[in-house]
């Protein structure tokens, strides 16, 4: 059986860090033995930023660049924009029906976002229905798998649960999809905590090196560690947590010359950025080719709406006539 995998990402911009090791770099992996479709998912981008939409499509633009630049290639994989298939929205619809109001008032991504984002009981109607609208961009393309970062596990178990009330209250049309996390499913920002946009703590893959050694240089160490040859303790250290993700080679020695007090905090720094610079060298090449071609990138997403189109009409189909509207 050919395994489909679905997944995207909210068009806020430049991607970092946690974007990429939680989720691109398998989707890079993926395109070479499943079908893929990748999602820039715009209307999840309204559930919370309706009010300034005017950034909307420079951040499409940036986030594809970053895509391509990442290695997604349009031509294994199916990239599209989430508002150019309008039966995700659809079939959101037809699910909004069958959801239970508390499997959306008890989500703890929900609770999350209203704590971060400062929304007390300022919900809206569309941000409360996400995991649905979620829901359905999985499962109109009958997904079997979905590679995304550990913030988003309960998401995917929603969509587990609207799809298995579907099958049983109608017909069997929607298989259950797994989550598929990576190795470092939860990047921490530069600042220990989730690396997220809203919380301002991270490293895009596109900064400079001058930007990336910045951002470095200002990462909190072990606190206990003051002077060069103070014993550090780099399990509770983040630039050492980010040596084990992005400089392994070298992370082995890092932690014994830190230990042994060897290795001072400033010299380590210097190894973690110059790891980061290399790592992302060549994407920062890639970037430019695209950045000079912004049309490829509109007539990449065009097309593939266009194909991904034809397979969420045929599960949309499905799932109406399985609901009885099927009027001929
Ligand atoms: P978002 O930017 O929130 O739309 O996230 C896009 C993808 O990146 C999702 O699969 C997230 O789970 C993943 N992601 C976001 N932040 C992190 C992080 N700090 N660590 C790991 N994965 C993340
Ligand atoms: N909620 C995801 C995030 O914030 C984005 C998303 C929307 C998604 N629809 C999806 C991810 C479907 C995977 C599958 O990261």
């Amino acid at each position: 059986m050919a395994r489909i995998i679905f997944s995207g990402m909210r068009p806020t911009g430049k991607l970092h860090l946690g974007n990429y090791l939680g989720a691109l770099e398998n989707w890079v992996k993926l395109q070479e033995k499943y079908k893929c479709f990748f999602g820039v998912v715009d209307l999840h981008a309204l559930t919370t930023g309706y009010d300034k939409t005017e950034d909307l499509k420079e951040n499409i633009k940036e986030m594809l660049i970053d895509w391509f630049s990442a290695g997604i290639d349009p031509e294994r994989s199916t990239v599209l924009i989430q508002s150019y298939v309008p039966e995700h929205a659809e079939l959101h619809l037809l699910f909004s029906m069958i959801t239970p109001l508390p499997w959306l008032e008890r989500n703890p991504v929900l609770k999350e976002q209203v704590r971060d984002l400062g929304l007390k009981d300022n919900i809206n109607y569309g941000l409360l229905g996400y995991p649905v609208l979620m829901a359905s961009d999985i499962l109109i393309y009958k997904a079997n798998a979905v590679p995304v970062g550990e913030d988003q596990v309960h998401h995917v178990e929603l969509t587990r649960e609207i799809a298995r009330r579907f099958n049983n209250l109608y017909k069997n049309v929607f298989p259950l999809p797994q989550v598929k996390l990576t190795k470092i499913p939860r990047v921490p920002g530069t600042d220990g905590k989730r690396m997220s946009k809203t919380l301002g703590n991270t490293i895009s893959i596109s900064d400079s090196p001058e930007k990336i050694e910045e951002k470095v240089k200002t990462m909190i160490t072990d606190t206990q560690k003051i002077r060069l040859n103070d014993p550090g303790h780099p399990d509770i250290c983040v630039v050492f947590t980010y040596q084990e993700m992005f400089n392994p080679e070298q992370s082995e020695e890092i932690s014994a010359g830190c230990k042994s007090g060897k290795l001072g905090c400033v010299e380590c720094k210097k190894r973690l950025a110059q790891a980061l610079i290399n790592k992302f060298d060549g994407f920062r090449e890639k970037r430019i080719y695209y950045e000079k071609n912004p049309k490829i990138i509109r007539e990449i997403v065009i097309e593939g709406s266009k194909q991904a189109r034809q397979v969420a009409k045929q599960t949309l189909d499905e799932a109406k006539k399985a609901m009885n509207l099927d009027y001929e």
